[in-house]
């Protein structure tokens, strides 16, 4: 399988932690690929439509795409516990927090957009402090859940330590661990894990 990536997007690190959790990683080509919101990448054009990543060709051909599809599937392909859980509460629990925390990295990956790539007369400062402020309402319900999740990792938990560690890497000055005790505690055990350390974005 090609794996459509950038070592950057939070969102091809779900991918890439479910794969290496899941013990299917040597299956995986994980191919570096640079994207940008202006520059159009013609090689991934021609896989995924929307020209974003990640997107995954499969060994028979198909590609998939986004994130969340791809881990699904990828989680079909081993034999270890499931990172989706089956039909029913528990699942519908899971799927609601890989959807609050898609969304703050996709509000923190518009924001990095707008700082970096948009020409700064044109920047709008009150765009970013919305994207700023859904960024940080997940942190807030996050910050009340996290202690149901005693030491599961599932796909939850994967989403919920790919969007922290974005704001690490793009938005340090944020300080999202003020105020949020229980889910810095969390991030700190999870950063150990091998899957999560082996995927760190690159150190500008
Ligand atoms: C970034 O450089 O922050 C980035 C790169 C690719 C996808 C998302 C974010």
């Amino acid at each position: 399988m090609k794996l459509y990536i950038n070592k950057a997007s939070p969102f091809a690190r779900k991918a890439r932690i479910l794969a290496r959790e899941a013990g299917i990683a040597d299956r995986i080509e994980e191919i570096d690929t640079v994207v940008s919101p202006v520059t159009m990448n013609e090689t991934l054009a021609r896989e995924n439509p929307l020209i974003k990543i990640p997107a995954l060709v499969t060994d028979s051909g198909e590609t998939f795409y986004d994130s969340p599809v791809i881990c699904e599937y990828l989680d079909t392909l081993h034999q270890k516990a499931k990172f989706f859980p089956e039909p029913g509460p528990r699942r519908f629990a899971a799927l609601r927090w890989q959807a609050l925390t898609d969304g703050m990295m996709d509000a923190a990956v518009l924001s990095r957009y707008e700082m970096a790539v948009r020409p700064e007369a044109l920047r709008w400062k009150d765009w970013i402090e919305g994207q700023k402020r859904k960024v940080f309402g997940g942190l807030h319900v996050l910050e009340s859940e996290v202690g149901s999740w005693g030491d599961e990792f599932g796909i939850a938990q994967i989403g919920t330590a790919c969007a922290l560690g974005y704001l690490d890497f793009r938005f340090a000055d944020w300080g999202w661990r003020s105020g949020h005790p229980k889910l810095t505690g969390w991030f700190e055990r999870v950063s150990r894990r091998q899957s999560v350390a082996a995927t760190l974005p690159p150190q500008a």
